[in-house]
């Protein structure tokens, strides 16, 4: 019985089967290459640097894979552990939210910026003496969170420093060692 939808053999359009792709390629169209770059120039520990880069690409990567920075460590990639915090324009932010194309002439400090292995910054030898890290694996972005809570004015005592430092995450809990260090150093940096 016919119920007023379905067709007849000879009254369906005719379907066309679609066309395979060929082992050599000849049928595919060519498909244009759509990311756009643009050219950031800043300055990244004291050097000059004009990166062309994927419009997307975050402060973060551009760091680790292109300029070889790999102190600025990757832990949550999404803003949550503080483990790849750096300096820009000496305030403390967290490069994986960070685009790097919205950095133009700006002035970047990564953990290799700060201290020299002949001359450590107060704060990383506080880190040594207080024994304040663990697998050390948040320990970079702990440094440079440390450094500019002192610049803020966020080391007055152990509360203020941990309330401060409360998106810095360390896995291992290496927290009392750490707002210990933190104190220690404040009373030793001159910037
Ligand atoms: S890697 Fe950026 S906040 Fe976790
Ligand atoms: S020392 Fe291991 S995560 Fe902080």
């Amino acid at each position: 019985m016919n119920d007023g939808h379905s067709l007849a053999p000879e009254s369906r359009p005719a379907m066309t089967a679609a066309r395979p792709l060929r082992a050599d390629g000849e049928s595919r169209e060519a498909v244009p290459d759509i990311r756009p770059t643009v050219t950031t120039r800043f300055a990244v520990n004291g050097r000059f640097h004009a990166v062309e880069h994927d419009v997307r690409v975050t402060l973060l990567d551009l760091l680790r894979e292109r300029l070889g920075l790999t102190g600025t460590k990757k832990g949550c990639d999404h803003g949550q552990c503080g483990a790849c915090t750096v300096h820009v324009n000496g305030e403390a932010v967290l490069s994986c939210l960070t685009l790097a194309a919205s950095l133009e002439d700006v002035v970047v400090t990564t953990i290799e910026g700060v201290g020299s292995p002949e001359k450590l910054h107060p704060m990383q030898q506080a880190f040594i003496d207080h024994d304040a890290l663990q697998c050390g694996y948040c320990t970079p972005g702990q440094i440079m969170a440390a450094i500019a809570c002192v610049r803020d004015g966020g080391a007055r005592d152990a509360s203020s420093v941990r309330e401060w430092m409360s998106g810095t995450l360390c896995r291992c809990a290496a927290y009392p060692q750490i707002a210990s260090a933190v104190l220690d150093a404040a009373g030793k940096m001159v910037d």
